[in-house]
Parts: C-alpha cells; sequence; structure tokens
C-alpha cells in the first residue's frame, strides 16, 4: 500500500485495508509521541518538509492538530487561518491559490466554506491536498480522528451501533463517518430533527454498501437502549439562510447530552462530538467516563502525523517508521491521482464537462470559482453527481 503523493478529499479517495494502515500507523505516533502523557515528545531530527495550511472558514481542532502534528513529525509550517489573508480576497482564484502555495509548501491542508472546495484545489495542485472540511459536503481526518478514538474505545470497528444525533444535514463530520462505518461493519442509527434530517443522498451511500438502510429516527429516546456510541453533532447555524438561524437553534434546544440522558443511557455507551460543542452536550457530564470528546480531539494529532507521513512517503519502509526518522531522504514522492479521482477520469464521458450544465447546489464551489466548467459524474449508486460537491444533478425527492 502506498499514499506517498496522494489527495484525500473524501473517505472514497481510501480503500478499507488504507484506512486500517492509515489507524495502526497513528497507534504508532501515538506512542512515539507519549499520546496521554503529560509530557509529549516530538522527533528527535528536523524534517525538511513544510505544510502548507490554508483555512478560509474558522477552525481549533483541524489546523491547530495539523499543525501540531506536523511540528511533531520534526517539519515546519506556513498559512493563514482568515479568509481575508489571502489574495483570494483580491479576487484570486481557488485554483491560483492552490497552485501557487503548491511551490511554497510540501503538502497542502485546505478549509473552505463552499462543497467542491477542496477537489478545485486539489486539482491544481502539485502536492498533496488534504481536505480539512468543506461546507458541508465532507471532513475525511474527522472520520479517521473519529476511528482512531471508537478503536482505542472499543479495539474494534465492525459490529457497533453509532447513533448520529443532531444537526445531520448541514454536519459534514456525520457525512464522512456514517458510510465509512457502514465500509466497516458497523451499523448507523440517524437521530435528527426532520429539518436536519440526513440528506438521501448519503443514506442512498450507506445502504449501497451494508445493504440497508439506516434506521432515522426524531427522537433518542426510542433507540438509546441500543446504542453503542452517541455521536453528537452541533447545529450547524452559519449554514443556515440568516432569517432560519434562530429557528434552528431552537430546534437544537431538543438535541441535548445531559445527565439525565446519561443516567438512561446504556452503561458502555460512549458520547462524541467532533467539537466544538455550543449546548449539544452539558458540560456536567464531562468527568463521565463514558464521555470520549476531549479525548477524541486529543487524538487528531498521531492521527494527523499518520495520514501527513503517509501522504509525503515519509513511511515506505513500515519497518522503519519510528527510528527518529531518520531515513528521510530527498525525494518527494510523484503526485499521483487518489482512486477517487481515478474512477472519476475514467468514467468521465465526452459531456461531462459542460459550460452549460451548473451544479445546482449553491453551496458548491462552482458557483463562486471562475474558469471551472460544470462537472458531472456518475455515482457508485448510479446518480450523476457534480464532480466537486457530489450532490445529485437532479431535485431530490
Ligand atoms: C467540525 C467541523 O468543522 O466540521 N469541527 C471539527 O473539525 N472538529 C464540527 C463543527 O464545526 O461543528
Amino acid at each position: 500500500m502506498s499514499l506517498a503523493g496522494r489527495d484525500l478529499i473524501t473517505m472514497s479517495d481510501l480503500s478499507t485495508e488504507e484506512i486500517r494502515a492509515l489507524l495502526d500507523t497513528a497507534g504508532q505516533m501515538a506512542e512515539a509521541i507519549g499520546f496521554g502523557d503529560a509530557g509529549k515528545r516530538h522527533a528527535s531530527e528536523r524534517l525538511d518538509r513544510i505544510m502548507a495550511t490554508c483555512f478560509f472558514e474558522p477552525s481549533t481542532r483541524t489546523r491547530l492538530s495539523f499543525e501540531s502534528a506536523m511540528l511533531r513529525l520534526g517539519g515546519s509550517v506556513l498559512g493563514f487561518s482568515e479568509p481575508g489573508g489571502s489574495s483570494v480576497a483580491k479576487g484570486e482564484t481557488l485554483a491560483d491559490t492552490a497552485r501557487t502555495v503548491s511551490g511554497y509548501a510540501d503538502i497542502l491542508v485546505i478549509r473552505h466554506p463552499k462543497m467542491g472546495a477542496a477537489k478545485v484545489a486539489a486539482d491544481a495542485a502539485e502536492i498533496p491536498v488534504i481536505n480539512a472540511g468543506d461546507g458541508a459536503h465532507a471532513h475525511p481526518t474527522q472520520t479517521l480522528t473519529d476511528l482512531f478514538c471508537l478503536k482505542r474505545r472499543f479495539d474494534r470497528l465492525d459490529g457497533l451501533t453509532v447513533g448520529l444525533f443532531g444537526d445531520l444535514k448541514y454536519g459534514r463530520t456525520v457525512h464522512s463517518l456514517g458510510a465509512t462505518l457502514a465500509r466497516l461493519g458497523s451499523q448507523v442509527v440517524c437521530i435528527a430533527p426532520e429539518q436536519l434530517a440526513m440528506p438521501k443522498r448519503y443514506l442512498d451511500e450507506i445502504e449501497e454498501i451494508s445493504g440497508e438502510r439506516p434506521q432515522c429516527v426524531t427522537s433518542v429516546d426510542g433507540v438509546l437502549g441500543e446504542l453503542d456510541v452517541l455521536y453528537a453533532t452541533r447545529v450547524q447555524v452559519e449554514r443556515f439562510p440568516e432569517e432560519e438561524r434562530e429557528g434552528a437553534r431552537a430546534i437544537a434546544a431538543d438535541f441535548v447530552v445531559d445527565a439525565a440522558l446519561m443516567e438512561r443511557a446504556p452503561e458502555n455507551m460512549i458520547v462524541m462530538h467532533p467539537l466544538p460543542r455550543v449546548e449539544e452536550i452539558n458540560p456536567e457530564i464531562d468527568d463521565d467516563s463514558r464521555a470520549a470528546y476531549f479525548e477524541q480531539a486529543h487524538g487528531g494529532v498521531p492521527v494527523r502525523m499518520a495520514l501527513v507521513a503517509h501522504l509525503l512517503g515519509l513511511l515506505e519502509d513500515e519497518r522503519n517508521a519510528f527510528r527518529g526518522f531518520e531515513r528521510r531522504g530527498d525525494e518527494r514522492p510523484e503526485a499521483v491521482a487518489s482512486p477517487g479521482r481515478a474512477r472519476q477520469e475514467a468514467e468521465e464521458g465526452p459531456d461531462s464537462a459542460s459550460a452549460e450544465r451548473k451544479c445546482r447546489n449553491d453551496r458548491c464551489i462552482t458557483w463562486e470559482e471562475r474558469f471551472l466548467a460544470g462537472f458531472f459524474q456518475t455515482m457508485p449508486c448510479g446518480e450523476v453527481c457534480c464532480a466537486y460537491c457530489e450532490e445529485p444533478l437532479e431535485e431530490e425527492d
């Protein structure tokens, strides 16, 4: 297996075997840095590699854990964390930005409010690009972090029942996590108010993989007893139209994990949350041994160390992965298409790029980015979708 030179835009860029290998490496990284110990270590040698973090949307955990990961590997970091901090504010396209940055760094981590933006950057950059969240679309490194936490808590990733709880419509973490859990042999239950239900296409994807459509309910009460994990999420208020924000906050009030709920919950059911939390988890449960969310967030460092090391081709000889990183050659891996993109290229018909046919999703990067033709691909479920945000071309029923 080699991930060297590849991008990570959605979880379908990784095979199940690659996901497992990444988590194994993350386990080794955790050991190497002393994960969970008071004093943490970092690589004894300097790593002659630079990570660029280009964040057009707020972030605490994702950006800082990526930067911490790169620093612990011995490398260096540069970037910006304000949308106004780059020449995009002057009207530069995202593609030009990514192409430019790829001359300044060896790996690019990007977060952007528009769905499909990470793919635009990956198509333009000549270095590996990691999607650190693109609007309501995907957040693959959060999924890897979530899996790392699940593996530490349960010592397995199959046979688990995970209740996805809260804003399943706009929450990108659950979009990436649901189908991945299905691939690993675990089951998902969607618990959300009707207005924030899991979009059809993600349910289709899970059904396509597992052969079963996830159970969708509007209250946790009837399913709580079956859960191994309650995965709470924040209502993504910033993705609602201005006039609906107040209403969204009000709906969220019914989707709270507190001591009373934990009393009714199974003894071994853990609570996860990608964080930040607003009102969804009452701090009164923070000291409950089932509250796993801060441990989950901290796991982002070894997980991102593993991912970066793989994409930079630092771990080609797995046996030597942790000997102070002394085997670093000067060779940079060639940029290669990830399997997801390769598949898309193979499926690309003569009509798939079209200047007239626009993605119907107004949150898609294709509406904002100039010089980008509409581009559509057939998904495994047979539906024709935008190649950037992956929203179906036709309206969902
Ligand atoms: C999430 C995100 O940005 O999608 N946070 C994170 O990366 N840990 C969840 C959120 O913002 O609600």
